[in-house]
């Protein structure tokens, strides 16, 4: 992709304008950003997943004021009949459950995989949406089918209408409203409020981009590191310094806590672990995901090896990262995993250029039904 090019998805602006005017500052509004789109799915098959319990939904509903929230999985039974206005069910993660979902997202693969959180879609009657709230996302709002109304304004120390089923905005002033027809398409950074509300039954994607927080990335690697030290002998032991006994036994020794500071960075201390941890904390599947094992597949190197559109695949200088795990790859064997993980793909010839080793990984993959040959 020539990132300098003009994208009618970005309404003529190239990805470097793009990135550098709008992501994460301003919001961009594009009319028919998607000419023609097609809804990935239909109303029905989006009732069907909401129905099944390996997919996250809810359904939203407000009658006068009040609004109620309540979590899938939700059968045909539970959604309100269709001319009742005002409730719209989000389905999360439709990308990872049906493949013209997933296939959408790679329109938006100039921002880096490991920022991509799911394609949400939702279906609202007339009048539905989730009310003005903020998002610690960047969302790309992709008007599918019928129209919807945004309301859009910045939400400078936002605050929360208490004891509500969803995180409202107390005080929500918009600065800019506009009407969302099919193809049209929505960018919002983090933190700015919004209110979408259907104009008759409409179906939006929201194509979501996750900002972990400090708190959020310091648990994850603190986790990883934790999980790659292994109990060897050769690790040092506290030995009490010199001196008398104690007269307050309850007390922690400050030896003993000098020797724990010194065990912390002993554990932090090489940055490839952090990579490491950092690389399989952002490749993780997502909580409803499972593969299905391909049992003994056939050998690799027959044909084109395919990512399996749940396959979250990353690297950095040192690692290849999948599902989870990571690979330490060199030379040859890292361009074409790497090749892998940009274009998630790899022709049989790249396939047969691997080491005898990167090939019995890959056959795991194949076996584990991680990736897939055509
Ligand atoms: C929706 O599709 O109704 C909600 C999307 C959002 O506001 O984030
Ligand atoms: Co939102």
């Amino acid at each position: 992709m020539d990132l300098r090019s003009s994208l009618q998805l970005l309404g003529g602006l190239s990805v470097a304008q793009f990135m550098r005017r709008h992501w994460q500052r301003r919001p961009l509004l594009v009319r028919q950003a998607w000419p023609g789109v097609r809804a990935p799915v239909t109303r029905q098959q989006l009732f069907a997943l909401a129905a099944d319990d390996g997919v996250e939904s809810r359904l939203v509903s407000r009658t006068g004021g009040a609004w109620a929230v309540r979590p899938g999985p939700l059968p045909r039974r539970a959604l309100p009949p269709l001319g009742r206005g005002a409730w719209t069910l989000l389905v999360q993660g439709v990308d990872l459950h049906v493949e013209a979902a997933h296939q959408l997202l790679r329109a938006f693969r100039f921002v880096p995989d490991a920022r991509l959180d799911d394609l949400m879609i939702s279906f609202a009657s007339d009048g539905g949406g989730v009310g003005a709230h903020v998002d610690a996302y960047d969302v790309f709002l992709l008007q599918l089918d019928g129209q919807r109304r945004w309301r859009v304004g910045r939400a400078k120390n936002a605050r929360f209408v208490e004891g509500a089923p969803l995180k409202l905005l107390r005080r929500f002033e918009p600065t800019h409203e506009w009407l969302l027809e099919p193809g049209d398409m929505l960018y919002l950074p983090p933190q700015w409020g919004h209110d979408g509300v259907a104009v008759g039954p409409c179906m939006t994607a929201s194509i979501g981009f996750r900002a972990p927080s400090t708190d959020e990335v310091a648990r994850a690697l603190l986790h990883g590191v934790a999980e790659s030290i292994d109990d060897g002998d050769a690790s040092p032991r506290y030995a009490d310094p010199r001196g008398a006994g104690t007269t307050s036994p309850g007390r922690v020794p400050p030896a003993l806590q000098d020797f724990a500071r010194a065990a912390w960075r002993r554990a932090a201390r090489s940055p490839r672990s952090l990579e490491r941890a950092l690389g399989e904390w952002l490749s993780e599947p997502k909580a409803h995901v499972w593969f299905e094992p391909a049992g003994v597949a056939a050998a690799a190197g027959a044909g084109t090896l395919v990512l399996d559109r749940r396959t979250r695949m990353l690297y950095d200088a040192h690692h290849i990262y999948i599902n989870g795990e990571s690979f330490v790859a060199a030379g040859r064997d890292a361009q074409c995993l790497r090749r892998l993980a940009d274009a998630r793909q790899l022709g049989g010839a790249e396939v047969r250029r691997l080491s005898r080793a990167a090939r019995d990984t890959v056959q795991q993959w194949l076996s584990s039904g991680w990736i897939h040959e055509r």
